[in-house]
């Protein structure tokens, strides 16, 4: 396996002036969560970056051009024929001066017609004109989000070079819970630093979700894993520009854009997709909550009620530890597992890193509410072995997707600085 040492960083235009911040255009769809985008540019000049904003007419509904006019001190561009605005600085003008297109919110509507390409207004115009570096949070209801069309849009969308941040998981303002919730600004704002060339050139296999046991054709073994986790692990390392394979076991989760699915439903199945998968990648993330046994034969027939035995006796055989085995491999990747505990984290971590065999391990207390199992927020500890020396990291409660990126960041350093042998 060849990797060159230490983290490797696109150069960008503002990279060429120290000290100076970057030239960003703005763009904000019409979404409710289009009030958030008064305090991104907010954030955005503090951090010490020119700002220029651009609404589309829906946007205007939700928030006005005069808030961001005065929190960015520039004149807000609206229309695209719009003579006096095209005096100053026509709109070509403008997708030149951008050195980054941030759109957030991304609305569903919006990325269908920046997926085709559609210039029918001034922020689709701009983005088709410019060469700049495109950013996008999208942000609609968690329907919306799952539709196959917008699935096929936002694929087309990152295979067309934009970066996607998010969505998040959690509470809409429409009452529903799931994914579409835009990144919160201070997140976006961070993300704004994971350059996509990081990982790029590393293969990254993770598997998430539950297994399922065949009892018979209709019955299982299963448990409540969401996937949440291993998605937002699988998000984070595509961001970051790598080849991201996910072995998925039975999950309600849309892809994340850039990643490549590999569905499976039992331990045995997602054994053998992990091996296949393995071979030649640089990175495993054993995220799923593989179960640890199986029915040892499970029956060819529907299962009967027998009438008078008040019990019913299964028999079960352990599963294969997927994670060890890929570990134990001669050509191992750098190996990253999850261990949920609800007291001594550190101490079961540790032997979770020995006795596995991996190189980081990633310590959830579950018996912490709100967070891990199902939740949308989790928090961390991080072990990592190092040529005997042991080092660790504690990473705060937070959405899944921000701990999902500080987690493949840590595990790519650490892999950069000591691939395995
Ligand atoms: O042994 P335990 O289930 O606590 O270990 C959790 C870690 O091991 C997770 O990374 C999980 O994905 C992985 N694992 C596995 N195959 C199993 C059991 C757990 O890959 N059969």
């Amino acid at each position: 396996m060849s990797l060159s040492p230490g983290r490797r960083k696109a150069s960008r235009p503002g990279e060429d002036r120290p000290g100076e911040g970057r030239r960003i255009l703005l763009g904000i769809s019409a979404g409710i969560a289009a009030y958030k985008s008064a305090q991104l540019a907010r954030l955005l000049k503090q951090a010490g970056h020119e700002v220029r904003v651009v609404m589309t007419e829906g946007a205007q509904a939700f928030i006005t051009p005069l808030t961001l006019q005065a929190l960015t001190g520039e004149a807000v561009r609206t229309s695209l024929l719009d003579p006096e605005a095209e005096a100053g600085m026509g709109h070509i003008e403008l997708a030149r001066w951008a050195e980054l297109i941030l759109v957030a919110p991304a609305t569903a509507d919006l990325m269908a017609r920046l997926a085709h390409g559609h210039a029918d207004d001034l922020l689709t115009t701009l983005c088709l004109a410019s060469d700049a570096e495109k950013v996008m949070a999208p942000a609609m209801n968690q329907a919306m989000w799952r539709q196959p069309a917008t699935v096929r849009n936002a694929r087309r969308l990152a295979e067309d070079g934009w970066r996607l941040l998010g969505p998040d998981s959690g509470d809409q303002a429409c009452g529903d819970v799931g994914p579409g919730r835009m990144l919160e600004p201070e997140a976006i704002l961070a993300a704004l630093d994971d350059t996509p060339g990081d990982a790029a050139g590393l293969t990254v296999v993770i598997t998430a979700g539950p297994t399922r046991e065949p009892l018979d054709p209709v019955r299982y073994l299963s448990n409540h894993s969401s996937g949440k986790m291993g998605f937002a692990l699988a998000a984070a390392a595509a961001t970051l520009g790598a080849r991201v394979l996910l072995i998925s076991g039975p999950v309600a989760l849309p892809t994340p854009a850039g990643v490549e699915r590999h569905d499976v439903e039992s331990a045995r199945e997602m054994h053998d997709a992990a091996h296949r998968l393995a071979q030649g990648c640089h990175l495993f993330i054993g995220c799923a909550a593989v179960a640890d046994y199986r029915a040892e034969t499970p029956a060819e027939h529907k299962m009967k009620k027998r009438e008078g035995e008040h019990t019913l006796t299964l028999r079960l055989v352990k599963n294969p530890d997927i994670i060890a085995s890929i570990a134990a491999r001669e050509d191992r990747p750098y190996v990253v597992g999850f261990a949920a505990e609800t007291r001594d984290l550190e101490a079961y971590a540790r032997d979770k890193l020995a006795r596995k065999g991996l190189d980081m391990v990633v310590a959830n207390d579950v018996s912490r509410a709100g967070l891990g199992f199902g939740a949308d927020d989790n928090a961390a500890l991080l072990v990592w072995r190092e040529a005997g020396a042991t080092d660790q990291r504690t990473l705060p409660p937070q959405p899944k997707s921000q701990l999902a990126m500080a987690v493949v960041r840590q595990a790519i350093d650490r892999l950069r600085a000591a691939p395995p042998s």
